[in-house]
């Protein structure tokens, strides 16, 4: 069942290029228009939608962080995150134009579920992104999206995530399309672009070696932090929930642009620290996340960039490069995470952690 692997996890994260291809699957026709067909939500009332609020818990929030970033930009739409059990607590303004969009692999989380009933009660449309068919969300919901990652069995999740991510890219490109924020060719050429992110992500598996020495070497460490900025801020986050969740170790997240504004004191000699580096690109995310690692490394500490090919200027002032294929900014979270779920598992496995099932943790968390 575990196919020849050691952990669930482990399978999972190979299983990631096949579960995103699946969950792009069928969703165009020919000409390139997407279809979601399980949107039971008509183009008129997605057509007036006034605000997005997303929700969700843990893994999949992190998604939905992504997603915002996707959206605001294709969609011009306000789009804000929260985390579901935080949302029905605090009064949210959720009307009728109000999309609220739930994000859970299960299907089953008690705090997700509350949040999209209390969006209800206000009238908001709901829908879905779900890997779970026939769960509780998607049922109580106006809309599904379903992810086809199968079952996800390791508490960690992470095909559960890329899927996600896909599903969520799909969602921000569909109502571009309803709102027409995008021409056609741009929303095809995105489309085109998700689709030939899966051998990619085969590609990153398939040079994983070097993160997974780099896990034996780090295996005394008794903290780790990652940086990312932009869609690599979550990714960021990610990473460090990863970490704590299965090797149990303090790890943290910081998007990188706040690294002046204090965590850079916590930074030691000998501290991995981790680099989401942006694709060089127009704006200046690149070259700023650049100075970070060399304000990193001017205090002894040991950055790991996690950077795509040819990126020559990672090199002088990181410990460790690895590396990435070149896919464009936005997109670029479904090859990051994947170096960063590895680094987790390995590690977990190195220190005789039961990976599958962490201590402390369920797989759907059932209960407020
Ligand atoms: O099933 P859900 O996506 O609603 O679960 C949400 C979180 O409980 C989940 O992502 C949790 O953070 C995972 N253990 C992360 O690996």
């Amino acid at each position: 069942e575990k196919g020849g692997f050691d952990w669930f996890m482990r399978k999972e994260i190979y299983e990631q290029p096949k579960a995103v291809a699946d969950t792009l699957l069928g969703r165009h026709t020919d000409d390139g228009a997407l279809t979601l067909d399980e949107i039971r939500i008509s183009e008129t009332e997605l057509r007036n939608i006034a605000k997005i609020i997303i929700i969700a818990a843990g893994t999949s929030f992190y998604a939905g962080m992504v997603a915002k970033y996707a959206i605001e930009h294709w969609c011009r739409v306000p789009c804000e995150v929260e985390l579901a059990s935080e949302f029905r607590y605090r009064d949210p303004i959720v009307g009728p134009t109000t999309l609220v969009v739930a994000i859970s692999q299960s299907g089953e989380t008690a705090d997700t579920l509350m949040a999209i009933r209390h969006a209800r009660e206000q009238h908001a449309r709901v829908l879905a992104i779900c890997n779970t068919n026939g769960s509780t969300i998607p049922r109580e919901s106006d809309a599904v999206i379903y992810t086809h990652a199968g079952p996800e069995i390791g508490v960690a999740s992470t095909k559960g995530f890329t899927t996600q991510l896909a599903a969520c890219y799909l969602l921000g490109l569909y109502l571009a399309q309803v709102k027409g924020t995008m021409y056609g060719d741009e929303i095809h050429a995105v489309v085109k672009e998700l689709e030939s992110l899966p051998p990619l992500m085969q590609q990153v598996l398939d040079n994983a070696q070097p993160v997974l020495d780099l896990a034996a070497r780090l295996v005394d460490q008794p903290s780790v932090l990652f940086l990312g900025r932009h869609v690599g801020y979550p990714v960021a986050l990610e990473g460090a929930l990863k970490l704590k969740e299965i090797a149990y170790l303090h790890a943290e997240g910081f998007a990188a642009g706040e690294l002046k504004h204090g965590p850079i004191a916590i930074i030691e000699p000998g501290m991995p620290v981790f680099v989401v580096v942006p694709p060089r690109g127009r704006d200046q995310l690149h070259d700023k996340v650049i100075s970070n690692i060399q304000e990193i490394r001017a205090r002894g500490a040991r950055p790991i960039a996690i950077a795509e090919a040819d990126d020559a200027t990672v090199e002088e002032f990181s410990t460790t490069v690895i590396r990435l294929p070149k896919v464009s900014t936005i997109l670029q979270p479904l090859v990051a995470v994947i170096p960063l779920q590895l680094f987790a598992c390995e590690l977990a496995t190195v220190l005789g952690h039961d990976v599958d099932q962490p201590r402390n943790l369920a797989k759907s968390v059932t209960v407020e």
